[in-house]
């Protein structure tokens, strides 16, 4: 493949030449540039010019769509939403602002901000009825097949959202996920822990209601920790949005078809679930209780690099970053923040850092650009904080519920959006005849 720049009547268009080796016939190709980030050939005439499909599996080498979101670049450890960087917003900002942000695409004056926080709140109750779905779920079932149930079923409730060509709709729908999330999820709990529901507060910042929804009960008055409340919202800001990995890529897949966005955001949760994406936090927690002592930490660093055993570090690794997780940096500062605050001297912090330090240092880790990932430290906190590991994932999916609304809403509103149709590589039997089972050997 080589490249090459042509002039035309719009100016000066780059493209790639790429040949067929096998006959000699080449093919140009446009190469399209965004505002950071590596260039795009543009291979949508691909298969109608030279009768082949490119393929990538895992789409490690392809851009699904163009975005104006969020960016990484893996290997600086950088991430931008809407161009400001992760730390300064994690820093200086709040979770609602955050997610005017990655909806509206700039920050909010004060007068915006008030309003879309009115907006949300207004939104935080759940139709009555939803509490009976509740009650059809096994007491230990796990709260994120709760939530895929539950989200999956406001298509059900909200009939006067689900019209994705209705801008206003979009927007009411939007504006429900985000708010209804932590009270659906307080309610997952709730019920695992045979405790009674307890509605949204409208009076408490989104933060702060979510650890009331989650920890209070009727018996007693509850006051909700502003240290908490504030890491809770940190990890929140965290997890918002993170451009087009697994369940973003679903979401946006299921949309592609103009399902409903109740459906394509618990398409999303059920993508989220998985151990290699939003379900390693709970992996994290689960792989150092297995540990237990820092003794036995050359024992797991053997297995993680033994190709047959399956065992992972988790909380190491990212498709993406190839340098630390500027998400990990943040909540590795965190942590011991809200373990002090709280007088909390928790060994399995301790045992994680004598981990990463141990990986860090390890040439297999150091080879493959393996560093600590998000999903490392948000556990500890949340254990701190006294959530329960199966809860873990589903406040990852609380706080991706924007930027899952953002990406859906941007790729609905794209004039070059078409279904979402991937072709294949077939390798099956060619084409044969039917056998009779009389007839079969
Ligand atoms: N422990 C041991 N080896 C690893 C790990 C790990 N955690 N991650 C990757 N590797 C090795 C892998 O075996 C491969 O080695 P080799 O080149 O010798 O075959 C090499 O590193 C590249 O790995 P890969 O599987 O090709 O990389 P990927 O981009 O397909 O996978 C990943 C990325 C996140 C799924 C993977 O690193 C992983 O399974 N990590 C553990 C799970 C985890 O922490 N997931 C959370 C990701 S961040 C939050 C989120 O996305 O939700």
């Amino acid at each position: 493949m080589s490249q090459g720049e042509d002039a035309t009547a719009a100016g000066v268009r780059n493209t790639v030449t790429m040949t067929d080796n096998r006959t000699g016939q080449s093919w140009e190709m446009p190469v399209m540039t965004g505002s950071l980030g590596p260039d795009v050939v543009d291979v949508r005439r691909f298969y109608a010019e030279t009768g082949m499909f490119t393929y990538d599996p895992g789409f490690t080498s392809t851009s699904a769509c163009e975005s104006s979101i969020t960016f990484i670049d893996g290997d600086e450890g950088v991430l931008l939403h809407r161009g400001y960087p992760i730390e300064q917003l994690a820093e200086q900002s709040d979770f609602m602002e955050v997610c005017y942000l990655l909806l509206n695409g700039e920050l909010p004056s004060a007068e915006e901000k008030s309003n879309f926080e009115k907006g949300i709140t207004y939104h935080t109750m759940l139709h009555e009825q939803l509490s009976y779905f509740y009650r059809g779920f096994r007491r230990d079932a796990h709260p994120m097949a709760i939530m895929v149930g539950i989200v999956g079923a406001l298509s059900a409730f909200y009939h006067d959202s689900t019209d994705i060509s209705d801008p206003q709709q979009r927007l009411v729908a939007s504006y429900r996920l985000i708010a209804k999330m932590p009270t659906i999820a307080a309610m997952a709990y709730k019920f695992s822990v045979g405790q009674p529901f307890v509605y949204p507060r409208n009076d408490l910042k989104y933060a702060e209601n979510f650890l009331y929804m989650l920890f209070s009960v009727p018996a007693e008055d509850y006051k909700v920790s502003p240290v908490l409340a504030r890491a809770m919202d940190r990890i929140f800001i965290l997890h918002a949005d993170h451009e087009q990995n697994a369940s973003t890529s679903t979401v946006r897949i299921s949309g592609s078809s103009a399902a409903n966005p109740f459906a394509c955001i618990a398409a999303g949760i059920a993508s989220l679930w998985g151990p290699a994406h939003g379900g390693a936090n709970e992996a994290v927690l689960r792989m150092l209780h297995e540990i237990g002592h820092k003794n036995r930490i050359p024992e797991f660093i053997l297995r993680a690099k033994d190709k047959d055993d399956p065992f992972r570090l988790m909380g190491f690794g990212h498709r993406v970053y190839k340098n630390y997780d500027p998400r990990a940096t943040v909540l590795r500062k965190s942590c011991h923040e809200v373990l002090d605050e709280m007088g909390v001297e928790d060994p399995l912090l301790e045992l994680a850092m004598e981990l990463e330090r141990i990986a860090l240092e390890d040439d297999y880790f150091v080879d493959r650009k393996l560093f600590p990932n998000v999903d490392f430290y948000s556990g500890i906190i949340l254990s701190a904080m006294g959530i329960p590991t199966s809860m873990f994932t589903v406040l990852f999916s609380l706080a991706r519920t924007v930027g899952w609304v953002a990406q859906w809403t941007e790729m609905i509103e794209d004039p070059s959006q078409k279904i979402s149709r991937p072709r294949q590589l077939y390798t099956g039997p060619k084409k044969r005849e039917y056998v009779p089972m009389a007839e079969r050997g």
